[in-house]
Formats: C-alpha cells, structure tokens, sequence
C-alpha cells in the first residue's frame, strides 16, 4: 500500500461523483467563499446534510455576504435559525460575522480561524483547508472509519483516534486538501458507511487493508462501555 496514491485516486472519484452541496465550488472550478465555507461548517456541526441544505439555501439569499450577516438584526437570525437548534451557535454566529466583517473578512489560518467565536478545532480545520487550501487535515467520524478501514486499525475507539488522526494526516494533499477533506466526507457518506460498505464501487478498494483482511465492515471498533 502507498499513502501517496490515495490523494489522486479518491480526488479523481470525487469529482466524478462528489456529492454536489450549495456550499461547494461546482465540479471543476472557482475559489470556494470563505463566507458560506464558514456558515455551512458551523451549520453541519451538529445538524445532517440534508437538513442543512435549506437552511443554508435560506441564509445566503438572504445575507449574501458576511458585511450583511453582521449588520442583521439578532432578532432576525435567531428566526431564520429555528429549527436547527443548539441556539448559542446562532448566537456565535453573530458575534463571529461581526467580528470578521469588522476585520475585514475572515482569518487565513487555523489559528486566526480558531480564535473568533463558535469556531474550535476542528471547524478552523476545516475552513482553512476548504476555503483556503491549507493542508490540513480534517477528522470527523466518517474519516476515522475510512482511516480505520484503510489501514486495519483493529484497536478500538475512543483509545485510537489519536492513531487515525496521524494516519489521516500521513493521506492529506498538498494540492487540493479542501477537495481532499470533502472527499474523504463523502467516500464515509456514501461509500465507506457504518454498515455494508459498498466496496465493490469503492475507489480505494485496491488499497485497503481491512478490504484484503475482510474487515471492512467490523471496523472501526468500538470500546465495550
Ligand atoms: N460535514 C462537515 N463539513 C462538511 C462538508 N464540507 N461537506 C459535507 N459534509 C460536511
């Protein structure tokens, strides 16, 4: 198995069959907002894809810019919020529109990225790499399975993530790492999934070590409570 053939394979099936999201640059071309990249992470921490679409189709035409989130009245946000729940994000998301609006825009790196509010680790992570093409890697649960799979990480979570996460970071491109991290999103959504993986259309399958073991569906592991 080679790390440095996983990057070209899977970006090749992603922009074949990507899932096509209205955060997303459409498949070959233009420069990703960092203003939606944001307002989609912070939506999809906690809520699904297909219910953050509308939302997100909501908010945009309504606040296209981060300048028009800012100058909106909290009132107004917090109604166009409803329903997605977890109601301090949407009060993070204020306060974090105004303050990158007052700054001029968003911060570049991950840590800029991690300083404004609602914004942890994981989500500058993600902002960074999607709207600014830094190569960092992005780790959520769908990644840790396809990361166990890859590589046959028998060792149970929690205890592995620390493990998966410097695996994760041995695949992360220098070139199109954004495009990578939804990616490795995707192949977890739609291909690697928790029960019957769909190995047989798998762009990796050639080199995947639970694959070869006939492993794939038991991992990753789960730590008995
Ligand atoms: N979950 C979190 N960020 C995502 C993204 N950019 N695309 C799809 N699912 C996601």
């Amino acid at each position: 198995r080679d790390e440095a053939v996983i990057a070209p394979l899977l970006l090749d099936w992603y922009d074949r069959h990507g899932r096509v999201l209205p955060w997303r640059v459409p498949p070959g071309g233009g420069v990703a907002d960092p203003y939606r990249v944001w307002l989609s992470e912070i939506m999809l921490q906690q809520t699904t894809v297909a219910a953050v679409k509308a939302y997100f189709e909501r908010f945009t035409a309504r606040w296209p810019t981060v300048r028009d989130l800012a100058a909106a009245d909290d009132a107004e946000v917090m109604g166009e919020w409803a329903g997605l729940g977890y109601y301090a994000r949407a009060r993070n998301l204020l306060a974090c529109a105004r303050q990158a609006s007052a700054a001029g825009g968003f911060p570049t790196t991950r840590d800029g990225l991690q300083a404004l509010p609602g914004i942890g680790p994981y989500t500058a992570a993600a902002i960074a790499a999607i709207a600014f093409d830094h190569p960092e890697t992005v780790v959520d649960g769908n990644v840790e399975r396809v990361v166990a799979r890859l590589f046959a990480v028998t060792e149970p979570m929690p205890g592995s993530k620390p493990r998966l996460r410097d695996l994760a970071a041995t695949l992360t491109p220098q070139h199109r790492p954004g495009d990578f991290a939804q990616a490795m999103m995707d192949l977890g959504a739609t291909i690697c999934t928790p029960r019957s993986p769909a190995c047989g259309i798998c762009p990796l399958i050639d080199d995947c070590a639970a694959r070869a073991q006939g492993l794939a569906a038991e991992l990753p592991r789960r730590a008995p409570k």
